[in-house]
């Protein structure tokens, strides 16, 4: 395939060679796509795609590079991969009952060798840094994308800063950064602000920006869907549901829809439900109101890695769930609270940001807009364990909103404490 990188904005519709280190179109300011073009010859790639699972090669054991027929590097390019993407589909028959479906799916990027679905993308975005011979990686993050880089960057040998909101993000996540071995800055600003700061001081400071603007992060975050379809044997499902923030995943999953599609490998598309935070949701108010796009000052959720007040993507999102006739809804950080212990109780569990997937199918099930027999996959983004504060404060019935209000804990979990004592304990459990 030949690759480029075009102006997302038609009317401008400039295009550039794929070794430009551009983050927007150098004409008009609009984001940035790799735009391929070619022949595909469908039936040989799926089957070299299913091979690919039983070889031991490197990139043929990464979830991401297996699809590299359908990614902008070719043979010669270097390429570090963690054995990303390989996350499975999961059916939650507990999940379905919960939010009035018949059958439910979801695929775990929480899987990932970071534990989120941040790594699908980043191998591809180092693989950009490398190409273009950078020494020096950076991102903006609300905590997963600064783990995934940190990561990569020391996986390939490049250095990386890491600019994170103080305060605002997990300590699963803010660990990983720092064992990973990058330099972490922790800003005393929210993400949209440190973003706007970070995109000003990139060509000052020598460094590569591997936020979602990036365009090749978004094309490592396309084989998520690669993977999905192939894993159902190219039946696309009736809705794919996924959590929003800054939007880059939404972009990536409607490009890769748009070029399944394009390219031959599916006919029907499925409709995207992308589901914001209540108190960071821009997108959705955008997405009822349309006009001008307002972003949030300050944007505020439990569900920190989509505390994001002024989404850079929008403009792809918009254009992506449009395509795909989808729409946008938003829920509550109780409606996040309970969904999320539900997806627990299936034996599969996720981060806040996550359980917006089933809070919103919940809802969209009652506003009869999802049927009780559609074919629903939810993508559930991040591992359990990179929020471990959310669950204990839920469980032990002090998890507050951002506000301050004391949410229900209405699928608590209560740790129990026992004594040292064979016969005070058996008593105990016999009262359960
Ligand atoms: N879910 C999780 C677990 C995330 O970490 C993010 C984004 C999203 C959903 C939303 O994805 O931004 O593509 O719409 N986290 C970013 C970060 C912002 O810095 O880790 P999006």
């Amino acid at each position: 395939m030949l690759a480029e990188l075009a102006c997302f904005e038609q009317k401008c519709g400039a295009r550039f060679e794929v070794t430009e280190a551009i983050y927007n179109c150098p004409k008009c300011g609009s984001l940035l796509e790799v735009r391929l073009s070619g022949s595909a010859d469908q039936a040989a790639w799926k089957k070299i795609w299913r091979e690919r699972r039983t070889c031991n090669g490197p990139l043929d054991q990464s979830g991401v590079w297996r699809y590299r027929e359908l990614l902008p590097f070719d043979d010669k390019d270097r390429i570090v991969s963690l054995r990303e993407g390989n996350t499975p589909l999961l059916d939650a028959p507990g999940a379905a009952e919960y939010s009035g479906l018949d059958r439910l799916t979801f695929k775990h990027q929480g899987f990932n060798p970071t534990g989120s679905f941040k790594d699908n993308g980043m191998t591809c975005g180092v693989a950009q840094a490398l190409r273009l011979n950078r020494k020096r990686v950076a991102c903006v993050s609300t905590g997963n994308t600064s783990a995934s880089m940190a990561a990569y960057a020391s996986a390939a040998g490049l250095d990386s800063i890491v600019f994170i909101p103080h305060g605002n993000i997990s300590y699963g996540k803010l660990a990983q950064a720092l064992e990973y071995g990058a330099r972490t800055l922790q800003v005393e600003a929210n993400f949209d602000q440190i973003l706007a700061l970070v995109r000003a001081l990139a060509d000052r400071l020598g460094i590569y920006l591997l936020n979602s603007i990036n365009p090749f992060r978004i094309e490592g975050q396309k084989t998520i869907i690669f993977e999905m379809l192939d894993q159902r044997d190219w039946n696309p499902p009736d809705w794919i549901v996924l959590p929003g923030g800054n939007l880059g995943n939404t972009s990536a999953f409607g490009k890769a829809l748009r070029e399944l599609r394009e390219f031959g490998f599916i006919r029907k598309m499925p409709r995207l439900a992308v589901i914001q935070a209540e108190g960071a949701a821009p997108f959705y108010e955008f997405f009822q109101r349309r006009g001008e796009f307002q972003s949030v000052a300050d944007p505020k959720t439990l569900a920190t890695a989509i505390r994001i007040g002024d989404p850079v993507s929008w403009p792809k999102a918009l254009s992506e769930v449009s395509a795909s006739s989808g729409l946008v809804e938003k829920v509550s950080e109780q409606e996040i609270a309970d969904a999320k212990a539900i997806i627990g109780r299936c034996g599969i569990g996720c981060e806040p940001a996550s359980a917006a997937t089933l809070a919103g199918i919940r809802k969209l099930t009652e506003a009869r807009v999802i049927r009780a027999a559609d074919d629903v996959v939810a993508v559930l983004t991040g591992n359990l364990l990179k929020d471990p504060d959310y669950i204990y404060r839920y469980h032990t019935g002090q998890l507050q909103d951002p506000e301050g209000k004391l949410l229900e804990s209405r699928f608590a979990n209560r740790p129990v404490t026992a004594p040292n004592d064979a016969d005070a304990i058996a008593k105990m459990l016999e009262e359960v």
